[in-house]
């Protein structure tokens, strides 16, 4: 089959287009997928690069949970496709369902344990024309009418901003901010949190405004601005209840005042930078949470998987490419002209 192939942690260029990749075998409990789209995500790039660092030594060359991957690995968390071949004790009319892939593998088995491991990660993923997962990983979604592209954005993204909403537990009359909130996680996080009644205050760059607000933000603040804290509060008519970042850096430092007394925030990423200056006192003096969110349980999966069969999630893909140009799509992500997904087809 054909595979995207890492062969190592470093730039682009351990990242080999393969045709000759054995297909995988489902092992008992298992099943085989054919790949029908894979999203693109940062972790894609952080992984392959190794820049998630660890505990003692933010520059360490790691893989997210903070030790360096084994190689060949393949990668993609974001799969949509259909089961093909079952492993022994899956159920036989299981094959041909169309699925989406829960990417996690958790540390327990109820429904609130910690994700602590990744397809595409841990485990070979699917940027490949198939892959293989637990059978329980597989959710079937034969009646949503969402594209198998836009359910290849579920798992990771929306997973990753449901995780967020329901970790701050964010009320429907409540003002949230969210950052970065044109990317993938941040697009879903405003969908999500408009779709159960929060007021949205986005905070985007200039040429995304409207699409950011189509997905359902009420307010949208330029992060050029050049009073970008005293903007958001602005056009939040006040202190915020919560902050959903994505982005970290100094828009982390600057905007955390911008909460309520006892307000939370959920931070699930820092594309704009890990190591950050912060004053306790803002924590501490006002009652306010900070909640670290990585990833969804398998309560919150199950939710996603719901709204997708209801069609009641609507993901924005900005581009396709072909599993052969994922070179070209990982650079058109890191230049993040564009609002929304990109997904491959193997
Ligand atoms: N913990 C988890 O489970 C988990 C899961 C998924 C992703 N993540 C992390 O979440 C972050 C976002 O991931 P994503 O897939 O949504 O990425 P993405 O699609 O690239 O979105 C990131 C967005 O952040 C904004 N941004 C980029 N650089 C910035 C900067 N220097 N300063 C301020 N804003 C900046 C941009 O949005 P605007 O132009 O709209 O500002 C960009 O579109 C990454 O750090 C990723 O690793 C974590």
């Amino acid at each position: 089959m054909t595979a995207a192939v890492l062969t190592g942690h470093g730039g682009p260029e351990v990242l080999e287009v393969r045709d000759d990749v054995a297909v995988p075998e489902p092992a008992p409990g298992q099943v085989l997928v054919q790949v029908a789209a894979a999203g693109v995500n940062n972790t894609d790039i952080w992984t392959r690069e190794g820049a998630y660092g660890n505990a003692v030594d933010p520059i360490a060359v790691a893989g997210w949970r903070g030790v360096p991957l084994t190689f060949p690995r393949i990668q993609g968390g974001d799969i949509a496709g259909c089961i093909v071949e079952i492993g022994q004790g899956v159920d036989a009319g299981r094959v041909g369902q169309r699925v989406v892939v829960d990417p996690a593998l958790y540390d327990r088995g109820d429904d609130h344990a910690n994700p602590v491991e990744l397809v595409g990660s841990e485990r070979d993923g699917g940027f490949a024309d198939f892959v293989v997962v637990d059978a329980a990983q597989a959710h079937a979604v034969d009646d949503s009418p969402l594209s198998d592209e836009q359910l290849a954005c579920l798992p990771i993204a929306y997973g990753t901003a449901m995780g967020m909403l329901e970790r701050a537990a964010l009320a429907s009359d409540e003002r949230v901010l969210v950052t970065g909130a044109s990317g993938g996680v941040g697009l879903a996080l405003v969908e999500l949190a408009a779709a159960r009644g929060a007021t949205v205050i986005a905070l985007t760059s200039e040429g995304k405004e409207q699409a950011v607000h189509e997905a359902g933000a009420a307010q949208v603040v330029l992060r050029s601005e050049p009073d970008v804290t005293a903007a958001i509060r602005q056009a939040a008519g006040g202190p915020v209840d919560a902050i959903a970042d994505v982005v970290g850096g100094e828009v982390f430092s600057r905007t955390f005042a911008l909460l309520r007394e006892g307000g939370r925030l959920v931070i699930a990423g820092a594309v704009a930078g890990a190591v950050v200056t912060f004053d306790l006192r803002v924590l501490y003096l006002h009652q306010r949470r900070l909640i670290g969110s990585s990833m969804h349980t398998r309560a919150h999966f199950r939710h996603l998987v719901d709204l997708a069969q209801r069609g009641a999630v609507s993901p924005h893909i900005a581009d396709r490419y072909p599993l052969t140009a994922i070179h070209q799509a990982q650079r058109d992500f890191a230049n993040k002209r564009y609002v929304g997904k990109l997904v491959l087809r193997p």
